[in-house]
């Protein structure tokens, strides 16, 4: 048998982070051992109701049997600028401001695919997730790291970056709420990042996947609701978390018209849109009773109450934790990351992620995922207690 050799794009790719804990997982679970899975990021609750209704309704619908427009339904695109009128107050032209995407995942690897060039500079949040090395990967750029420290709130430091640097850079990711620090941004946030887009011609990609998910009575703020935003870049809105459509794969990115066409033109020639019924089912998702989402909001926020009053209880240093559905747990002294979470799991049973798998400046830390039940939470919260005794 040939072995054929990979294209160096292929071959610049780095390792799937997910893929890889998840094989640490089913190998401590295929050799007999009980694990509570705190790892993941996946919603664990069905998509509403009435959204998989109007799925089985719409497909019945031959219109629905045919290819697509290859840019998807207009209705999908105007139902996402209502959203954002309705949510945040954002005029959006549907038709030149507005990208359907299949998934944000497969949307953010393909922006730095439209925008970068090799040597070109991406300015990247360090946590952050990692899916964004990998259009940066396969188009050759730099990777600059943005730390996000808990002294700053886990917001980049952009005076830390060099004139050099900024020359050079095309792109800046950020994400807010955040994974996997569980940070949330502010509006005098989002201006200073205009203003330094804006004057270095860096274009920002905001991914808004938690954009749902804010606790404490305070609603997070989209990037576009900032003067200026849509003059320097998008932001990239998932189904997946908002709605628990995870399953699905579909979202979309608004902004900037120049960085949608480029986004449309690329996925002219990758994708053919997604199933007419699955657009109409998420222009319902978008457009009935929002009442979905606060009930999904508030379970988070009584199983983040309940997880960081726990851990807090049993003397573990957790991070404030304003938005997203992630806890970012500070790790004892003495371990790095993957130590820590090796040590949770052979002692009991207990799967977290290693802060390092998002960046180096994630070592030190720990994430740990709210897509448990109350119950499992509180399970999980008795195999700390255990872990406290015996450590
Ligand atoms: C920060 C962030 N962005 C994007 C995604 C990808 O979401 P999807 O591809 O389901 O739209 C995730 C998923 O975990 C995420 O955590």
């Amino acid at each position: 048998m040939k072995h054929f050799t990979p294209s160096h794009a292929l071959n610049r790719l780095p390792e799937q982070f997910f893929a890889k804990l998840v094989s640490k997982l089913n190998t401590y679970q295929e050799n007999g051992h009980d694990a509570i899975n705190l790892g993941q990021g996946n919603p664990d609750q069905p998509t509403p109701e009435h959204i998989v209704q109007a799925l089985k309704d719409a497909a019945d619908n031959p219109v629905y049997h045919k290819y697509p427009p290859f840019r998807g339904f207009e209705f999908l695109k105007e139902a996402v600028a209502t959203y954002y009128k309705r949510e945040y107050g954002v005029e959006v032209d549907p038709t030149t401001e507005v990208a359907i995407l299949p998934g944000s995942k497969t949307g953010l690897v393909e922006l730095s695919q439209c925008f970068l060039n090799p040597d070109d500079i991406a300015l990247m949040p360090d946590p952050g997730y990692p899916d964004y090395w990998s259009g940066v990967a396969m188009t050759d750029a730099i990777m600059e790291p943005m730390p996000l420290l808990q002294e700053n709130d886990f917001l980049p430091d952009y005076d830390a970056i060099d004139q050099a640097t900024w020359e050079k850079a095309k792109l800046m990711f950020l994400n807010y709420p955040n994974n996997p620090t569980g940070a949330v941004a502010d509006q005098s946030f989002f201006e200073q990042t205009i203003e330094h887009a804006d004057k270095h011609d860096v274009c920002v990609v905001h991914d808004f996947a938690y954009g749902a998910i804010g606790f404490d009575g305070k609603k997070p703020m989209s990037f576009l609701e900032v003067p200026g935003a849509k003059d320097v870049g998008v932001e990239v809105y998932t189904m997946s978390k908002t709605y628990n459509m995870a399953g699905w794969r579909i979202a979309f990115a608004v902004g900037n018209p120049s960085v949608i066409e480029a986004l449309e033109t690329v996925q002219d020639h990758y994708f053919c849109s997604l199933f007419g019924a699955e657009q109409e089912a998420a222009a319902t998702a978008l457009l009935d009773s929002q009442q979905c989402v606060e009930d999904l909001r508030q379970t988070y926020e009584t199983r983040r109450n309940l997880l960081v009053g726990g851990l807090n209880d049993l003397g573990f240093n957790v991070q404030p934790c304003h938005g997203s559905f992630f806890v970012w747990l500070k790790v004892p002294e003495g371990f790095t990351s993957e130590a820590f979470a090796d040590d949770l799991l052979e002692k009991v049973g207990l799967f977290v992620a290693p802060g390092v798998g998002f960046g180096a400046h994630g070592e030190g830390y720990v994430r740990i995922g709210l897509n448990n039940p109350e119950q499992t939470l509180h399970d999980a919260l008795k195999r700390f207690a255990k872990y406290s005794k015996s450590s």
